[in-house]
């Protein structure tokens, strides 16, 4: 499984491109890239806070449950995700590869300590860490380079998969989208479920068009 956006905009979390998309109303470069954090990681924090805030109002879909009863029932299952917001997990999925980090997890920008920081608000904005330096969210900023661990595990799943499912992603973005073409290329059947066309869905065997919240559960039941 590959998944995207859409697949939590059911839950009331806001997709980043397409009507309503976060980008078109906020500045990636303003506010997700490591130069944007350099200039002003107040502002950079309020934006995360923002959304950590809406994040922490809203449950899982009847899509992401389908996605976790599917691994309870599938030895050989892996779940590879571009999204930050930890709804995977919170709908019991347990194996989660999050390319693109977590908005839930922080780090310090001075000593590198890493943790899990759930705290809505968060106390001080920017967040300090103990060694003085500025703490930062633990997710993939544009230019960054993906998480290698995670980045490996999804290479390896998608390179030795039967099936790719590719669930509300606008497939825009790489090298994330990288991964429709690995597995194709590797053998594997690819089925893009979205709401929309994407710039992969020619060498997808199958597209269904709809919400994932409602084909999910139809397709995995
Ligand atoms: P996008 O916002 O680019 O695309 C969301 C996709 O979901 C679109 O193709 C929609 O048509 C589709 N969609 C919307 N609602 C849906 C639904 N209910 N069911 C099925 N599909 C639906 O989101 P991503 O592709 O995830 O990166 O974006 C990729 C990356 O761009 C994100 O991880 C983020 C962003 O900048 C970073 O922050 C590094």
């Amino acid at each position: 499984m590959l998944t995207g956006a859409g697949i939590s905009a059911e839950s009331g979390v806001p997709t980043f491109r397409g009507p309503g998309g976060l980008w078109k109303s906020f500045k990636s470069e303003d506010l997700a890239t490591p130069g944007a954090f350099a200039r002003d990681p107040k502002l950079v924090w309020e934006w995360y806070e923002w959304r950590r805030t809406l994040l922490a109002k809203v449950e899982p879909n009847a899509g992401h449950r389908a996605l976790a009863s599917l691994e309870d029932s599938s030895p050989d299952f892996s779940l590879v995700t571009q999204n930050v917001d930890g709804l995977h997990e919170r709908s019991g999925s347990r194996r989660v590869t999050s390319i693109h980090g977590s908005i839930w997890r922080v780090r310090c920008t001075g000593c590198g300590a890493e943790s899990t920081d759930d705290r809505v608000p968060l106390p001080k904005l920017p967040p300090l860490c103990g060694c003085g330096a500025l703490v930062r969210p633990g997710v993939v900023w544009f230019g960054e380079p993906l998480p290698r661990k995670a980045w490996a595990e999804a290479e390896r799943a998608v390179s030795n998969c039967d099936l790719l499912l590719v669930i509300g992603t606008s497939a825009q973005v790489y090298p994330a989208a990288s991964l429709i073409p690995m597995a194709a290329q590797a053998g594997a059947r690819v089925i893009e479920i979205n709401l929309e066309e994407t710039p992969l869905s020619g060498i997808t065997s199958l597209s269904l068009r709809g919400k994932a919240g409602d084909i999910l559960p139809q397709l995995i039941s």
